[in-house]
């Protein structure tokens, strides 16, 4: 019999039958009830000799009792496996939806930052190259519109470095010339160059050149993501960022440690920010976990794990 379950059931039915049956032949041997009859007729005022159907009555009752609420806890089990059931599905369904709205964000902030480089950008040049025309022609005769004419030079300039902080918000610079590594190394370097005072340490271990693009741009996304944390909320002076792939063919998968030493914050508590839930649903997408660490005046850690599968990130 394959069921276990089914197989104690008919194990303690058998030993149910061997009791009684053994109860017959001992009672049998000794004559257990005439031996009580004997014992208990001077009591008979007691009516102790009615025990036996009374104890009958006792054992089908409770019998009875036991097949009702036998009956009641297999409804309950199997109400509560189809509510399991429908809550794996709901939660497939939940990350497969995680998973196409990441995709769709990163596909949408590809498409802004190419509009931006190709349609502003462009034009912005333009815009730049006959300012400077302009700016040069006018040097000696109009002092006044060669002035104007610098002014939209800087201008131009300072949209530029706009727009290209922007591109490199909305795209991951480098990801797919420098590969993941030196896309991080870059990243980290100019958030050194913004803050100075803070020790960025970066270190990864493995190789992260063969991941899947999907898991690529979530461990950039994580990276970006606690930095900015880190200088809004933290006051740190030292932060580490460590990447690791291990687990070999079958478990491979990718580690993130993220920790720095600020003013840390009590962890479990709603708030208002959506970059931890974001970092958090573009994990799940990718059927990874991701935990943060942190209470007031301890430092913040967040530590992930992604399993790079085959089809990693793909629906069940
Ligand atoms: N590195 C950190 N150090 C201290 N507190 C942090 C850190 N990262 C996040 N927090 C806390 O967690 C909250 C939620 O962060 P987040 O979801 O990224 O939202 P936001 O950054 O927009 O406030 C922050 O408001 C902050 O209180
Ligand atoms: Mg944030």
């Amino acid at each position: 019999m394959k069921d276990p379950v089914r197989r104690i059931h008919l194990r303690d039915a058998v030993l149910v039958a061997i009791v009684t049956l053994a109860t017959w032949v001992v009672c049998g041997y000794f004559n257990v009830t005439e031996m009580l009859r004997r014992l208990t007729a001077p009591y008979e005022r007691y009516q102790f000799d009615e025990l036996p159907t009374v104890l009958l009555v006792l054992g089908l009752g409770l019998t009875w009792f036991a097949t009702r609420r036998y009956r009641e806890a297999r409804r309950e089990i199997a109400r509560r496996k189809s509510a399991e059931s429908q809550l794996a599905h709901a939660l497939a369904d939940n990350r497969r939806l995680a998973q196409q709205y990441v995709e769709l964000q990163e596909s949408e902030r590809k498409a802004l930052a190419r509009e931006l480089h190709d349609e502003l950008g462009q034009y912005l040049n333009v815009i730049k190259l006959d300012a400077v025309g302009i700016r040069d022609d006018l040097r000696v005769t109009q002092p006044a519109a060669h002035q104007r004419a610098s002014t939209i030079v800087e201008n131009c300039n300072h949209i530029h470095g706009a727009i290209t902080t922007l591109m490199r918000e909305l795209r991951p610079t480098g990801l797919d010339e420098l590969g993941l590594a030196g896309a991080l190394e870059h990243y980290v370097e100019t958030w050194r160059a913004r803050l100075p005072e803070i020790s960025l340490e970066l270190s990864m271990t493995g190789d992260f050149g063969s991941l899947p693009e999907s898991i690529t741009v979530t461990l950039y996304r994580l990276v970006q993501e606690a930095l900015t944390n880190v200088a809004k909320h933290a006051s740190a002076s030292r932060v580490t960022i460590h990447l690791d792939r291990t687990g070999g063919a079958e478990a491979d998968k990718v580690e993130v440690a993220i920790a720095d030493d600020g003013v840390g914050t009590a962890v479990g508590l709603p708030t208002r920010g959506l970059g931890l839930i974001g970092m958090r649903e573009r994990v799940m997408a990718l059927r990874g976990r991701l935990t943060f660490t942190s209470s007031p005046g301890q430092g913040f850690e967040l530590s992930a794990q992604i399993p790079v599968a085959p089809a990693a990130g793909a629906a069940p």
